[in-house]
């Protein structure tokens, strides 16, 4: 749930650092803080509440000279409060150390060495920082190898040592770290994002080793007795700057819901061959669709929504169960799978720890994983047995938006290819299935096209504290994105109802003018939605009706309507979802929030 980031080299490490910190923002945004090996080897740290830009503005103030090597770090609060103690980098003796992660035993740690009075902050990361300096002899190897000995927990580590100029130092354990030697020196940081600017290739630094970042090295070591050279695969990313950066829109997110209609022709495309879905570049064998007697989704939040909706298409037509858990419920329970289940893990990130730890628990149950990832190389799609890799280039904005529609677009393929194998589909009907599922692209430019009459109708949802999202069957499935998406950028209470349900309790809380947008474009239960549409407006909501084209309402029904282009039932989630996105999008502005960067949040959570 942190960003960060180590580099020394032969360019100023205070930009570099805060240039990396600023694309790993959205990773968490409470506090900042650089740490700086300055030219006469002393250690500077500047940290404070707030966003990199303002501690930009305060190392312009007080960072004087030059340095050619630091680590920098934003934080997402997970123990103690946003204070500038809590933020990192955390110093302690001849140790500089920033983290990421939760270190789970540093209360004990904090007895066993003592540390009690010793504390300035509240954090688990200055214990981490604290027991390094007390067991450091002069040989940063064996201290860490010693640290990652006495910590139990997740962490991605970067560290300064005061008598080792120019050096840096990282390890990791489940949280990311990845690691390049690029033309402006060596790098190491949580995600691709901050390397991005500088190379194209790099490392996914594997658990249980040390890596070291000298000027003009990288050097990885196992924690054997004589800490062996490990060589790491070097990868290719094919992002460029460009997709990282917002390219003249006002925000990551709207670029992002821009961008859909290139993302899902990128992910379905290259998975057609005579006009089937063909998973086989991919190494997905059919055999793990053929061989399964049981589906079970594993995920969280917008991609455990994808998952919702493709439970709703694929067990009516494979005629198998098709489960869909919460990553952080399932990893606790006893789920009833074994190795006739296949289960498909859904992560943008790749990294969710709930959802890698939902990955493990399915295979000490003998089942097969196919991971539904969009960065390559994450330690999602490392674990998984197959991977199926979305192409929607990094995804910047904590709202995930085309994320969500490359996953369904994944799903969508998948449940056909399964449905083909399993003679629920012929090769016709399988075929008409993908023209319909390239079909969805235009109906996505089309809405997208219509963003400013839906800007329009934003005022009539941010002046109600509360709002409500219904639908049946897919329409159900759909109204759970939209309300996740618009609880959390525009901070208004908003809440997913099957439509059939309402009557039984929730409608009570339908009071004149709560706004309650409407999604009917299911063939087989439009009269009954439409019943159900009747009932909150009776009872004095505000109806936004969310149909196809050509589905006849009556005038009276709602008190605006938006119309997506008549594409099959089947691929209707494909418009509404940009519909939806919008709708939080111009809420969120409407109320003058931060889009991009929203309170409490962060991209990635690879903290439980
Ligand atoms: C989506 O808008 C949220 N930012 C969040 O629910 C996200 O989908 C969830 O944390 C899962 O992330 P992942 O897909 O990277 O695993």
């Amino acid at each position: 749930m942190c960003g960060i980031i180590g580099y020394t080299g032969p360019l100023d490490a205070k930009d570099i650092l805060l240039n990396g910190l600023a694309t790993l923002e959205y990773r968490g945004y409470d506090s900042a803080g650089i740490a700086l090996c300055m030219e006469d080897s002393s250690i500077c740290v500047t940290k404070k509440v707030g966003k990199v830009k303002a501690l930009k503005e305060y190392c312009d103030q007080v960072v004087k000279g030059s340095s050619h090597s630091g680590i920098g770090h934003t934080r997402w609060a997970t123990h103690g409060g946003v204070t500038d103690a809590n933020a990192h980098p955390h110093q302690a003796g001849r140790v500089t150390l920033i983290h990421n992660g939760i270190i789970e035993n540093y209360h004990a740690l904090t007895e066993q060495f003592g540390l009690q009075d010793e504390l300035v902050s509240q954090t688990d990361s200055e214990v981490a920082a604290r027991v390094l300096d007390r067991i450091y002899t002069g040989d940063p190897l064996m201290a860490i190898r010693e640290l990652m000995r006495l910590v139990e927990g997740s962490y991605g580590f970067c560290i300064m040592f005061d008598d080792q100029p120019g050096a840096v130092f990282a390890a990791r354990s489940v949280s990311p770290l990845v690691a390049s030697y690029t033309r402006a020196g060596a790098m190491i940081a949580s995600d691709l994002t901050a390397l991005i600017p500088y190379t194209n290739q790099y490392f996914v630094v594997p658990e249980q080793h040390i890596v070291k970042l000298t000027p003009y090295k990288v050097h990885v070591y196992e924690l054997d007795d004589t800490f062996s050279k490990f060589y790491p695969e070097i990868m290719t990313v094919n992002w460029n700057m460009d997709a990282a950066m917002k390219n003249g829109f006002p925000h990551f997110m709207l670029k992002e819901i821009h961008e859909q209609p290139d993302a899902m022709k990128k992910t379905i495309l290259p998975r057609i061959s005579k006009g089937l879905p063909d998973f086989s570049d991919d190494g997905i064998p059919d055999s793990i669709f053929m061989d399964c007697n049981a589906v079970h989704i594993v995920a969280c939040g917008t991609a455990m929504h994808a998952g919702m909706v493709a439970r709703a298409l694929m067990e009516p037509l494979l005629r198998i169960p098709v489960t869909v858990t919460i990553a952080s419920e399932f990893r606790y329970e006893q789920p009833l799978i074994d190795e006739k289940t296949l289960v498909m893990i859904i992560s943008q990130s790749g990294e969710t720890i709930d959802t890698l730890a939902a990955l493990r628990l399915a295979h000490s149950c003998g089942s097969k994983t196919l991971a539904i990832v969009n960065v390559k190389g994450s330690t999602i799609a490392r674990e998984s047995d197959y991977v199926l890799y979305t192409h929607a280039g990094p995804e910047i904005a904590v709202a995930s938006t085309k994320a969500y529609s490359v996953q369904l677009a994944a799903l969508y393929m998948l449940c056909c290819r399964m449905a083909f194998l399993r003679g629920k589909y012929t090769a016709q009907q399988a075929a008409d299935f993908m023209t319909d599922l390239l079909d969805a692209v235009p109906a996505m430019e089309v809405m997208i096209a219509q963003q400013e009459s839906i800007r329009q109708i934003i005022t009539h949802i941010i002046q109600s504290p509360d709002a409500f999202f219904i639908g049946r069957g897919l329409d159900y499935a759909f109204s759970l994105e939209g309300a996740l998406k618009l609880k959390e950028i525009s901070y208004i209470h908003a809440e997913a109802y099957a439509a059939g349900e309402l009557k039984h309790g929730t409608i009570a809380l339908i009071s004149d003018q709560v706004p309650v947008i409407a999604i009917a474009t299911q063939q087989h239960v439009f009269a009954k939605t439409i019943s159900n549409i009747r009932e909150v407006k009776a009872r004095g909501a505000f109806v936004i009706l969310l149909t196809k084209e050509s589905s006849v309402v009556d005038d009276t029904l709602a008190d605006i309507r938006i119309r997506i282009p008549d594409v099959d039932d089947r691929f209707t989630v494909f418009p509404i979802a940009v519909v939806l996105q919008l709708i939080a999008y111009y809420a969120s502005l409407g109320k003058n929030l931060d889009v991009d960067q929203p309170r409490n949040l962060a991209k990635s959570v690879t903290v439980e």
